[in-house]
């Protein structure tokens, strides 16, 4: 049988306010597959994300994914800890207590990895938006991660950076065998993944190719104008 990267049985989560956002969510992530997560606002795309992430607790439900996480947010700013490019990789690797030259090592082959080696010592505070969201996949390309969770890394860049950014995570996903699950409302973004799932009011209501979703998409937003 397959590998499976991430895999979500019979998942329910309410806040303490009593609002139920995941309703009975199944899906299942092949290993070194990048898949996509739509829905409208509110629908609980995030929160499913943090669930799968361990930073929610689920009520009910299994949440079974391949370890290391790595978690990228829609604003890199809420991320980037430290003042510049290398120190921000390094800072993720604290935990392991490797050896100094182990964690240069880590650092340069993980900024390598993003097409960022020659901006090791640039301030984060000098880089365009796509390039902080590369330093965020560093550091999860640094800790070795087996699962890459990104939460509309795209909804602060611009159309260019944007196709970059997903076709740059595809490249990795594919040379590195991470499973990737890539939250957006962009469809032009689907043309990059292996599969998508749509989310409706905290229910998963399909799942499958992506052209398919994105045609039916494209369905609902015409009729909605
Ligand atoms: N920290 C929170 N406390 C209470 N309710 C929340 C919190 N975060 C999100 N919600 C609510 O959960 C629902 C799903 O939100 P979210 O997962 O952020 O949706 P999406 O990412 O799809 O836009 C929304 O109704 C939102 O208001
Ligand atoms: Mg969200």
């Amino acid at each position: 049988m397959a590998q499976v990267g991430i895999e979500v049985k019979d998942l329910n989560f309410s806040w303490p306010n009593g609002e139920k956002v995941i309703k009975s969510c199944s899906l299942e992530v092949p290993k070194g597959e990048f898949w996509m997560l739509l829905g409208t606002n509110g629908s609980g795309k995030s929160t499913l994300l943090r669930l799968l992430a361990g930073l929610l607790a689920p009520e009910s439900g299994e949440i079974r994914v391949l370890h290391p996480v790595g978690f990228v947010f829609q604003n890199p700013d809420h991320q980037l800890v430290m003042p510049t490019v290398g120190a921000d990789v390094a800072f993720g690797l604290v935990e392991e207590k490797l050896p100094p030259a182990a964690t240069r090592a880590r650092v340069e082959e993980a900024l390598g990895a993003v097409n960022l080696l020659t901006l090791q010592r640039r301030p984060i505070y000098a880089l365009s938006g796509g390039q902080k969201q590369r330093v965020a996949i560093a550091g999860a390309i640094a800790r070795r991660c087996e699962v890459l969770l990104l939460d509309e890394p795209t909804a602060l860049l611009d159309p260019d950076s944007q196709l970059d950014l997903v076709a740059g995570v595809r490249r990795l996903v594919k040379s590195r065998g991470i499973t990737a699950l890539w939250v957006t409302h962009r469809l032009d973004e689907l043309n990059y993944c292996d599969g998508a799932f749509l989310l409706e009011k905290g229910s998963l209501v399909d799942s499958g190719e992506a052209q398919r979703l994105k045609q039916r998409l494209m369905e609902v937003h015409s009729e909605a104008s």
